[in-house]
Order: structure tokens, then C-alpha cells, then sequence
């Protein structure tokens, strides 16, 4: 394990718990000894109860599939309250929102006592169009401080609000809409990315076109485009929001109320709406986020992911609102209008920590260092990175040339399933290793197992699950609990599967080493290889399609996609217009955040008698690596692959 040198001391005074590796060691066992007294004494520090909780948790890995296990479900709260009135006593005029616009320098802040009033204002207009607690509400938006408003205005009411990425299309956000039964959408005009616009209520109009159960769209108006606006439907913000009461009473939910859902890919069928709940999930969105990143008082907190992901969720919204941390929105890029835009970010609003994706490391570190060395990166103290294994090379472009080798980088793993991060550095602590997500947070209980739920011991590889849950774990999936407890429960019994694979050194420290399912990573986003396959065969030409990843330099995995054509269809020298017609497919069903990046013709899939594809094949082949493709003697065709690899370019 080659290490860097830990930097300065935490500063006196700091509220972090964990300063030293003893600390963590010490806090690690505590809270495996006694997870309940652990949890229930983090949830009465941070949280701000109506009525505090007594009980742990309630349940189990081995009887989730009776059930949902619970966290402090005899406690009574609502999270807003934790967000924002409890930080009115001392920090009314702090700055709790950030934001910085589409243009360089395009600023709004929001006091504390500014965002609880708009919050209020925006839970009394969504009461006047009729949302009631527990019911669900989609928020169809770009980065704008008005999103966040709005799943706080949510959280107020008690309602349930599912964010949808604005890169997904009218299709996925029907599919949304539908699964979660939602009766309100809240949208803008249009999102703004780098001088592009992003037409948000056109797309929301088209997937509500028809969908008798929403009777609201609330939008928001960003860019000023002509929209249209459907009467007794469709409300202005500007009219409902504006010009309602900044008093309200927060509506008082049961920790084990769902706060929201998010809807995320897996290895089979569609999108799951992964639910998580108010009590466990505000506690550790607000323990991880202190701990991890060494939160003071004076931060300058800076996570540039989108609210429509889980990251978002967690680390621009709820987590440090919680701790009452200035936290900033980026509706933007990171290459507008130049490669230097974070960096400028960083100098102009002094930003301390910074937490970003490999993937925008990347791409940024391709571009030169002068974009960065011209800004004054002087307040930084904190790196953070999330979303897939983070190579090396990348991790000491971010660590020496960003963070002049003065800031401790957190590399944090962590799923939209675990609410929060669970195995990272905890700064400035944790001795670091490049490409290494080290150890796990106290409270946090992951093992190494082999196909037969083996618990492996020392240094070894394995499938990456969880002993013992935790209070930010998701409780269910949305409407088809079934499908929680066979997706995470069934491979493993007793344990969480990940879906990751995991090596462990000799220091017990974790390396990530990506999904062992049928998960693709691209770009820090997480894509089904099902969905996309699914999308694919919708278009007339194509008969059949499979759908695997390879290593990309910049987005970490691309797409590639092996095609089985309808018979009589010939796409001569067409090739590039057919691929585009099939991109558009995708574009339609999925939305712009789903691309193939390869195509590939082949006569046939490789297929065992079953008729199961053998994506082993298909995946080394798509690395370019044909050496070693193990035993195909049970394919029901073998021919085929001798078909696909010279069809690659490859030789076997
Ligand atoms: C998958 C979860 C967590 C918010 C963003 C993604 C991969 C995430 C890391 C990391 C290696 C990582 C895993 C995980 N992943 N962080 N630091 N190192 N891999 O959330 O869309 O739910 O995806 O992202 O494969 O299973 P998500």
C-alpha cells in the first residue's frame, strides 16, 4: 500500500469525532458492539425529533422478507425541521444555498432564514393544489436552488418526492410518474447547461399527455421560453409560490415514513424505486457528511452533482443542510465556458471542500493543468470523489495538481441503496491510497464473500455485501417489496449484496473493482444493460441485441452494443445513419443519458443450449481481449464466436 502523507491537524474545536485512526478503530468497534446505542445516540445529537426515539432497529437481513427492518421507528419528526428551524437559532443569516448559474459569476444566495421562508411558501402552494402527506410528487428540474426548495417543500408536507434526472426522457419519466402514482410535477421552463437549453416542461407535457392521474404541473421559470401552459392544470411558481404564506407547520411524520424515492438501474427490468425514510436516512445523510469531509463551521462545501442523482440527495440537499453547512448549487459544466471552471469556482466563492467523479477528473486533467494552476486553490482543504473506482493515474492528478498535494482526497464508495457514504478515508484520519476507498464508516459492517456466501478472511477478493443494517439503508422498493428482498437479499442470504466486487489488502483496506452484475457504470452513472437492450429491440431493424461494457479512458465504462439484425434488413453503407437512428431509440426511450458508444453486426448472440446469453464472451470481446475466452463447448452454436471476433477485428 503506498501512502501519502496525512495533512495538518484537524483544527481545535473541530466537531469531527474522528481525528485519528484510533479514534476510528475505537468508534469502528463501539458501534459494532452496540449498533443500536451507537445509531440512537448519532439521531439524538443531530436530529431534531418531535418526539425523540427509543428504539434501534427493529428487523433484519433474515427477516426482510416478512417485512421492512425499521430504525427509531417509535420516533416522530420532520426532517425539515432539522434542515432549517433548528438552524435559525444561531445561523438565520449564514448562507445555506450557494448557487452559482449557467454563466461564470451568475450568483444567489439564500440565508438560512431565506430558504426556511421560500420552503414555507412552497409547502403552502402545495398544499393549495391539494398534495397531502404521503403522497408522491415528482420534481422534473435543473440545478436551481428552486429544486432544492422543492423537495424540501415536500419533506415539509410530508409528501414524497421522486427527482427525476432532467437527461431522462418523456418515456422514463412517464414510467416514473406511473410506478410511484404521482399527481404533481414540479418543472421549470427550460434547464440551462453551458449555453444549452434543456426543454424540461415540453418533455414533462409530453409524458403526462394522456396520464389522467396529474392533475398539477408547478413550474418554475428559469430561462423565460415561450411554454406551453395548460389552464387549470399547469401553475406558475411565480403566482402560487411567490404569493403564499412563509408560515407553516411542518407536518409531523413517523421516522419510518418514506422521505423519497429515487428510481435506479439494475441488472434486470426496469428502474426500481428505491425508498428511503425520514428518521434513519436524515441521521446518517448528517453523520456521514460531517464525518467524512471534517465539516467545520466555516465550510465552503461544494458537491457538483446533479439533485436528480442520489449524490445530490445526500450531499447538496439534506446532508448539509443538516449540519448547517453553506452548500453550493452548480447548474452548469465543468468545460463552460472553459476546463478552468471549477477551479475558478473554487477561487471566487472559496471553497473548501470539493466533491466530485472520477469521470470529471478525468476529462479535466486531459485538458492541462493551466486551467487549474491559474485559480487560487488556496482555501481547499477536502477532495471528495464518487461514483465508480477511481483509477490512479486520476486520483494523483487530483491530489497534486488540484490539491497541490496539500488536501486529503476521500474517495467515497457508497450506492443510491445505502443513502450514504460507507466506505472512504475519513479526512484527515485515514491514511490514504490512491484508487483505494479504504475503510469502512463505524456502523458499517462489509464482507468479502465467494459464490457460496462464504465469508473470505485477510487479503482476498469478493463480492462486496453488508452484515448488519444500517439507519440510511433503503427499507424497500417502491410498491414491489418482493423485488427489494430478491434483488439484495436472495444471492447472499442473511447478507446485503452490493453487486460490487471488492479486493482487500493486507492493511484490511478496500479497493473497489466495479459491478459484478449486469450493471454498467458510465460516466459515474449507473445504466442497465437490460433497459438498454430493451430500448434497442424496439427498433424495427434490430431482431436482437446484448448489451455490454468496456474500459473507457474518460467515462470509465462506454457502451457497446452486439446487434442481430431482422432478417432482410441491410444496412449497406449506411452504417453511420443506422447507428444514429439506434442512439435516437435509446435517446427516446431512455433520454440523453443513455448512449451506445460501439455498435457491432453479428449473425448471432452466443448462446447456451438454454438460450442464455454468454456475456463473458461478448465482454471480451468488447475489451479487445480474445486470449483467454475460457470453455464455449456448452454454446448451443460455437460458430458464432468466431463470427463476432473477426467481425471486431479481433483474431482468436
Ligand atoms: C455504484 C452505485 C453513490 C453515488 C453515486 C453512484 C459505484 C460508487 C464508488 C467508488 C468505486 C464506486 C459502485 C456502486 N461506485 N462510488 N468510490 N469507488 N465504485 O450511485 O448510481 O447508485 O451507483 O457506483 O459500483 O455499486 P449509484
Amino acid at each position: 500500500m503506498s501512502t501519502h502523507p496525512v495533512p495538518s491537524r484537524v483544527q481545535e474545536g473541530s466537531p469531527n469525532p474522528i481525528t485519528t485512526m484510533h479514534a476510528w478503530r475505537e468508534t469502528w468497534m463501539q458501534a459494532k458492539n452496540d449498533p443500536d446505542a451507537f445509531w440512537l445516540a448519532e439521531a439524538h445529537a443531530r436530529v431534531h425529533w418531535r418526539t425523540p426515539p427509543t428504539e434501534g432497529l427493529r428487523g433484519s437481513y433474515h427477516t426482510v422478507g416478512d417485512g421492512p427492518f425499521s430504525w427509531f421507528a417509535d420516533g416522530r419528526l420532520n426532517v425539515t425541521e432539522t434542515c432549517l428551524d433548528a438552524n435559525l437559532g444561531t445561523r438565520a443569516d449564514k448562507v445555506a444555498i450557494l448557487w452559482e448559474g449557467d454563466t461564470p459569476g451568475e450568483n444567489r444566495t439564500l440565508t438560512y432564514a431565506e430558504l426556511a421562508a421560500e420552503v414555507n411558501k412552497a409547502a403552502s402552494a402545495l398544499v393549495s393544489l391539494g398534495v397531502q402527506k404521503g403522497e408522491r410528487v415528482i420534481i422534473y428540474m435543473g440545478m436551481v436552488p428552486e429544486a432544492a426548495i422543492a423537495m424540501l417543500a415536500c419533506a415539509r408536507v410530508g409528501a414524497v418526492h421522486s427527482v427525476v434526472f432532467g437527461g431522462f426522457s418523456a418515456e422514463a419519466l412517464r414510467d416514473r410518474i406511473r410506478d410511484c402514482d404521482a399527481r404533481v410535477v414540479i418543472t421549470q421552463d427550460e434547464g440551462l447547461r453551458g449555453q444549452r437549453t434543456i426543454p424540461l416542461k415540453a418533455t414533462a407535457d409530453e409524458a403526462v399527455q394522456g396520464e389522467k392521474g396529474v392533475t398539477h404541473q408547478l413550474v418554475y421559470r428559469r430561462t423565460g421560453a415561450d411554454v406551453t401552459m395548460v389552464a387549470g392544470r399547469d401553475v406558475w411558481w411565480h403566482d402560487v409560490v411567490e404569493t403564499a404564506s412563509a408560515d407553516f407547520e411542518a407536518v409531523e411524520c413517523a421516522a419510518e415514513d418514506p422521505l423519497f424515492i429515487l428510481y435506479t438501474s439494475g441488472s434486470t427490468g426496469r428502474p426500481k424505486g428505491v425508498v428511503h425514510t425520514c428518521g434513519g436516512y436524515i441521521t446518517y445523510a448528517s453523520y456521514t457528511h460531517q464525518t467524512v469531509f471534517d465539516l467545520r463551521e466555516d465550510d465552503v462545501y461544494a458537491c457538483v452533482a446533479d439533485v436528480g442523482w442520489i449524490t445530490g440527495h445526500t450531499y447538496i440537499v439534506y446532508g448539509p443542510l443538516a449540519n448547517g453547512a453553506t452548500t453550493l448549487m452548480f447548474e452548469s459544466t465543468p468545460l463552460y465556458p472553459d476546463a478552468g471552471r471549477y477551479w475558478d469556482m473554487v477561487e471566487r466563492h472559496g471553497i473548501t471542500i470539493f466533491y466530485t467523479a472520477p469521470t470529471a477528473i478525468r476529462a479535466l486533467a486531459a485538458m492541462g493543468d493551466d486551467f487549474v494552476t491559474r485559480a487560487d486553490r488556496s482555501t481547499l482543504r477536502v477532495l471528495g470523489t464518487v461514483g465508480e473506482p477511481i483509477n490512479p493515474e486520476a486520483w494523483e492528478w487530483y491530489y497534486t495538481v488540484v490539491g497541490a498535494s496539500r488536501c486529503t482526497i476521500v474517495d467515497t464508495w457508497w450506492q443510491t441503496e445505502t443513502g450514504g457514504i460507507m466506505i472512504t478515508p475519513v479526512a484527515p484520519a485515514t491514511p490514504v491510497a490512491p484508487g483505494a476507498a479504504t475503510l469502512p464508516l463505524p456502523g458499517i459492517q462489509p464482507v468479502l464473500v465467494n459464490a457460496d456466501n462464504q465469508v473470505l478472511h485477510g487479503p482476498v477478493s469478493g463480492h462486496l455485501c453488508m452484515e448488519h443494517p444500517w439507519p440510511g439503508q433503503a427499507r424497500t422498493v417502491w410498491g414491489d417489496h418482493p423485488r427489494y428482498v430478491s434483488t439484495y437479499f436472495s444471492t447472499y442470504p442473511g447478507r446485503y449484496f452490493t453487486g460490487d466486487g471488492c479486493r482487500r489488502d493486507a492493511s484490511g483496506y478496500h479497493w473497489i473493482t466495479g459491478r459484478v452484475d449486469d450493471v454498467l457504470n458510465v460516466s459515474g452513472h449507473r445504466m442497465g444493460t437490460a433497459e438498454l437492450e430493451s430500448a434497442l429491440v424496439s427498433a424495427d431493424s434490430v431482431a436482437e441485441a446484448a448489451v455490454v461494457g468496456y474500459p473507457h479512458p474518460i467515462k470509465g465504462q462506454g457502451v457497446y452494443a452486439y446487434i442481430v439484425l431482422q432478417p432482410g434488413v441491410d444496412i449497406g453503407d449506411s452504417v453511420e445513419v443506422w447507428q444514429k437512428a439506434l442512439n435516437g431509440v435509446v435517446r427516446t426511450r431512455i433520454g440523453a443519458v443513455a448512449r451506445v458508444d460501439k455498435f457491432q453486426v453479428v449473425p448471432g448472440l452466443p448462446k447456451t443450449r438454454s438460450g442464455k446469453v454468454m456475456r463473458r464472451i461478448l465482454r471480451k470481446v468488447a475489451e479487445g481481449d480474445v486470449s483467454r475466452l475460457g470453455d464455449v463447448s456448452t454454446l448451443a452454436d460455437p460458430s458464432v464466436v468466431d463470427a463476432i471476433i473477426s467481425g471486431a477485428g479481433l483474431s482468436g
